[in-house]
């Protein structure tokens, strides 16, 4: 087993949990004997005042011929003043473009050990195990035409989906969806948006090749309350871009914190595996960022692209056995226990440690 893995681990936080995810695949390939090669390379913030552009030729081209790309985060309050195209952020979206990965998957589980890290009640998150299938390069993140005219005092974007790039995101999310609980929910603003009543449309015609899946349409807003109040009624989501981008990071309130989720970006040339959360600039530097989402966020690689799934597995479970022994960073404590975390790179070297555990007990039990 041979990998070329593109690492990008970015600005604020993103340096921190890669490192720590990339201390996973190690762990894994030591241990297997795979051969996972690491490609580092520039993106983001640092990346565009350094070298002029947040996502120069070199990065894109050597992502491209990568097996994989994992990204930890970019931005940061003092890149927001770059002109648009020298953007962190146009970095990151140049990036998923140029891989073509079209369907974001953003996982949110509540688990067990750490229920009681989510505001809500853990008898409402409790068996909460939601898969969020957002557009990522549609709607209104591409859409022209777009521009800020100082002449009209005025400002716009665009909100634009073809019928191809519904469709094929919408196969992903049912595809996915006969593989877990056969429920989808398309959700949309179709009481109001044109681009939503064509998504509606449009999904409702591809649900005729998946007639084991139920499927549901929901409003965003009323849905936006609903995935928090009662998480457990929802298996599959499938939504445009922004939506998604919004429903997601609302969907680690159930998980109990932000940086708990992990995602895969898929459907291009080469598939995309970061963190749901950003660059954490209150936070970064100082070792304390929760490398769990990114960690995660390598199992998925394990599975989707490398098909390695109990290398994958050993390390869910080690992230599971972490935190049942109350081992947690910061954001999984309340304040008045925050003495008591540990750092970023504790838990990455005990998710190592553990996923290696569970690989040799699992290899040994095979082995009688
Ligand atoms: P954020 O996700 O960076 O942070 C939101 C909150 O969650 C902060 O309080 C932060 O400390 C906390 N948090 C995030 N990740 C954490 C982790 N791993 N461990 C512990 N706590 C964590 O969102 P923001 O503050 O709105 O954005 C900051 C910058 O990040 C912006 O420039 C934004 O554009 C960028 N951003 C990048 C990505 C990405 O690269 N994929 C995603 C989201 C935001
Ligand atoms: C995310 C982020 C990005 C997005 C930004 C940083 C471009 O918020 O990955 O969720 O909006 O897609
Ligand atoms: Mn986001």
């Amino acid at each position: 087993m041979k990998m070329n893995i593109a690492v990008l681990p970015g600005d604020g936080v993103g340096p921190e949990v890669t490192r720590e995810a990339v201390r996973v695949l190690r762990a894994v390939a030591d241990f297997c004997g795979y051969d996972f090669r690491f490609d580092e390379l520039p993106i983001g913030g640092k990346c565009s005042v350094e070298l002029g552009s947040p996502f120069p030729e070199s990065s894109r081209e050597r992502c491209l011929a990568s097996s994989a790309v994992l990204l930890g985060a970019v931005g940061g309050p003092q890149y927001d003043a770059l002109p648009d195209q020298r953007r962190p952020e146009a970095g990151l979206l140049a990036l998923r473009h140029s891989l073509g990965c079209f369907a974001n998957l953003r996982p949110a589980v509540a688990m067990e050990a750490i229920s009681g890290c989510s505001p809500l009640r853990p008898e409402r998150i409790r068996g909460a195990n939601i898969m969020i299938v957002r557009e990522l390069l549609g709607g209104l993140y591409f859409g022209e035409p777009r521009a800020v005219d100082a002449a009209s005092h005025s400002a716009w974007n665009t909100m634009r989906y073809s019928e191809h790039e519904i469709e094929r995101v919408a196969r992903v999310a049912f595809k996915l969806a006969q593989g877990r609980r056969k429920k989808l929910v398309s959700v949309d603003k179709a009481n109001v948006l044109e681009t939503s009543r064509y998504w509606r449309q449009v999904v409702t015609r591809v649900a005729a090749d998946y007639p084991e899946v139920q499927l549901e349409h929901a409003l965003v807003d009323s849905f936006a309350m609903n995935l928090i109040t009662a998480p457990t009624r929802y298996d599959v989501v499938v939504t445009e871009n922004l939506f998604g981008d919004i429903l997601s990071d609302e969907s680690a309130v159930i998980a109990g914190s932000l940086g708990m989720l992990p995602s895969a970006s898929i459907g291009g040339k080469v598939d995309l595996y970061e963190p749901i959360h950003g660059s954490a600039p209150d936070i970064a530097g100082k070792g304390i960022a929760n490398p769990i989402g990114a960690i995660a966020s390598v199992a998925m690689l394990l599975r989707h692209t490398a098909k390695l799934c109990a290398e994958a597995e050993s390390v869910e479970m080690a992230i599971e056995q972490v935190l049942n022994s109350g081992m947690r960073t910061a954001d999984l404590l309340p304040p008045e226990e925050r003495s008591k975390a540990v750092s970023t790179e504790t838990i990455g070297q005990r998710v190592a440690e553990l996923t290696v555990e569970m690989l040799h007990s699992r290899m040994s039990y095979h082995a009688v």
